[in-house]
């Protein structure tokens, strides 16, 4: 099963796709986590990716594609994944497209996950990250057991750089001009389906899992 999330910057993919990943045992892939990996072990990638993702804008394409198939060619990926935060532009998604035909696949679901701008600006300020394993939290919907520690892998959990208000503002305008039409994208390839993100998390997840079965 391949699915991709779609939904604004702090929707809850990532918190939803964690969730899906372990339901189905497949893969949650995530550029943004890829990228923070990077920039938290000074790879050249990351240093590359930190001088766009700083300012709410996109990593360029080509890097960003290079990155993403390398990914999905990999062993544990075979039996399917659920991408999160890629494809983020409509060239992203028509190589995606193509790679996958070319295996004679394609992607089965593809989840927007719908949250009104209020919500997001004020979801982002109260969500803690793990840079170690990409686990997320949120200060006051999804805490950790010990503060600022990470349950599942015992590291500090840190504020994104980019999560500062003036950043999300520049976000969620990329959002608008860039990703939002891959909604109309896959509406044409009958594989959208969108979720109501506004609910508690578990609610969500189970409008995802009913559309899924
Ligand atoms: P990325 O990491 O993908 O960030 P994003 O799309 O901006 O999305 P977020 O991770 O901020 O939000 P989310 O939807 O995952 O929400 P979450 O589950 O954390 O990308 C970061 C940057 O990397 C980009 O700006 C870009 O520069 C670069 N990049 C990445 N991919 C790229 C690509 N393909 N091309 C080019 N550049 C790329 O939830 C948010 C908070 O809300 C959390 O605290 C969570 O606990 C809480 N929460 C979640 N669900 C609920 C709920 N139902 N109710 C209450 N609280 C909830
Ligand atoms: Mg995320």
């Amino acid at each position: 099963m391949k699915i991709v999330m779609l939904g604004a910057p702090g929707a809850g993919k990532g918190t939803q796709a964690q969730m899906l990943a372990k339901k189905y045992d497949i893969p949650h892939v995530s550029t943004g986590d890829i990228f923070r990996m990077n920039i938290k072990n000074g790879t050249e990638l990351g240093l590359e990716a930190k001088k766009y993702m700083d300012q709410g804008l996109l990593v360029p394409d080509e890097l960003t594609v290079r990155i993403l198939l390398d990914r999905v060619a990999k062993d544990d990926c075979k039996n399917g994944y659920v991408l999160d935060g890629f494809p983020r532009t409509i060239p992203q998604a028509n190589v995606l497209e193509d790679a996958l035909t070319k295996l004679g696949d394609k992607i089965d679901y593809a989840i927007n996950v719908d949250v009104p701008d209020e919500n997001i600006i004020r979801r982002m300020g109260g969500r803690r990250a793990c840079l170690a394993c990409g686990a997320t939290y949120h200060i006051e919907h999804v805490p950790p057991k010990k503060e600022g520690i990470c349950d599942k892998c015992g590291q500090e959990l840190v504020l994104r750089d980019d999560d500062k208000p003036e950043t999300v503002k520049n976000r969620l305008q990329v959002y608008k001009e860039q990703t939002q039409p891959l909604i109309d994208f896959y509406t044409e390839r009958g594989v959208l389906h969108n979720v109501d993100g506004t609910k508690d998390m578990n609610e969500v997840f189970e409008a995802i899992v009913a559309i899924l079965n």
